[in-house]
């Protein structure tokens, strides 16, 4: 039975009753929460008394998901008998719906923020054990420059800080409740407004899903990352490169080749990233071409947002335990700096600093470098991770992911 069986006498045939329903499980609980506060505002408008509201509040925390009906707006209203009769006086599913998944949205940026800081601090731990050991950093994939390992694994942590701000942003397009837009348009019943910050027109309030698009989009742009630090790690834990090995724990084998380790951890978040991509592609195209207010279309909301808090969770979880374990082959990084000509640059800033014009300085090196006559200046500061070196770098680091950013 629909919640709108009585405007259609026939029932709906099955195949088109399957096509309909919503896959919505996972938003039963963010439901209950947005219905408890619809069912206060009632309270308050005299539209239920104060043991219906007492019903509502013991009955609506046990609820638990069965299949079986069109949503779980239907679910919900239905297990609440009595009171269910009278629950969705001043609202529709319209804003119900909204209300639900803007509260599942902020748990899943709140979720996602969490497991990044934790996966952060596994690396400022690996930054500040190898703050100074070199490596060397590299441009179009040739080596450039030596760097610490302390100064690389910065560099993703500062992506992370970008993903964190992403998160909360997504996280505050989701707060203002729609709770009173009804179907579009309001009710005459004149409610009480939810608590907190509300949205300030109603046609908005039901048929915007930008908060959700938000969030797909944090989710895409942090699996890029996610994919930009897998991408190395296949590359370091090559043999060619050989400057890592996998820990175990996050390791696979060859069902075939018995001698094998693979990084089918950072390939997957690899992997993983161009199904993030899709899921807010998918969504945009799905509101681009839609008219004010509510369209069915908009249930095609959900399942991406439920996989890419999936994914989000699982992928942090996995890539934390596998930097966690990561073997650093500090004698390979070594070697891979040695090259004297890796120090090039230096030469030339040290003619520089002797007057010489860069251009000529750059053109004198080149000629050495070129005839093997290339020494290497005094070894100078490395200037890349900025004033007091590397671990100053990584403390300071460490100081914004203990202070602002556990905040959040
Ligand atoms: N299951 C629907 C959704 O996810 C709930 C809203 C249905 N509203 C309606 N007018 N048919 O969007």
């Amino acid at each position: 039975m629909t919640l709108w069986s009585a405007r259609v006498g026939t029932g709906l045939a099955p195949e088109v009753w399957e096509f309909l329903r919503a896959d919505d499980a996972e938003l039963l609980p963010y439901d209950v929460q947005a219905t408890l506060v619809h069912a206060r505002r009632l309270r308050e408008a005299g539209l239920l008394d104060a043991d219906e509201l007492a019903d509502a509040e013991r009955v609506l925390p046990e609820l638990e998901y069965e299949p079986g009906e069109e949503d779980v707006h239907t679910l919900l209203e239905r297990r609440l008998g009595e009171v269910g009769r009278k629950i969705h006086a001043g609202r529709s599913r319209n804003d119900q719906v909204a209300a639900a998944f803007r509260l599942y949205v902020a748990d899943a940026c709140s979720e996602a923020a969490a497991a990044i800081a934790e996966l952060a601090r596994t690396l400022l731990d690996r930054a500040e054990e190898d703050a100074e050991t070199p490596m060397p950093g590299y441009t179009h994939l040739q080596r450039a420059q030596p760097v610490t390992v302390g100064h690389h694994l910065l560099a993703w942590v500062e992506m992370l800080e970008r993903d964190l701000a992403r998160f909360a942003f997504a996280a505050a397009q989701a707060e203002p409740s729609p709770l009173g837009a009804g179907a579009l348009a309001g009710s005459t019943l004149l409610l009480p407004p939810p608590p907190g910050p509300t949205l300030r027109n109603s046609l908005d309030a039901v048929a915007d899903r930008d908060f959700a698009l938000d969030y797909l989009y944090a989710c895409a742009a942090l699996f890029a990352h996610l994919s930009r630090f897998g991408e190395e790690l296949v590359l370091w834990t090559t043999s060619e490169f050989a400057f890592a090995r996998l820990p175990e724990e996050a390791a696979t084998g060859s069902s075939m080749m018995p001698q094998k380790l693979n990084p089918d951890v950072v390939e997957l978040a690899r992997g993983k990233a161009g199904t993030a991509i899709g899921r807010l592609a998918g969504l945009l195209a799905t509101v681009k071409g839609l008219p004010l207010a509510y369209n069915r279309d908009l249930q095609e909301d959900k399942p991406p947002v439920f996989a890419a808090r999936r994914d989000t969770r699982l992928a942090l979880a996995a890539l934390r335990v596998l930097v966690d374990g990561l073997e650093l082959d500090r004698g390979r990084l070594a070697a891979a700096c040695a090259d004297p000509a890796q120090l090039a640059t230096d030469a030339a800033e040290a003619l520089v600093r002797e007057g010489v014009p860069f251009r000529d300085a750059h053109e004198r090196v080149a000629d050495d470098v070129r005839a093997g006559t290339f020494v290497a200046p005094a070894a100078a500061p490395r200037p890349a991770p900025g004033p007091g070196g590397a671990r100053a770098a990584v403390a300071a680091a460490r100081a914004r992911w203990d202070g602002v950013h556990a905040a959040r």
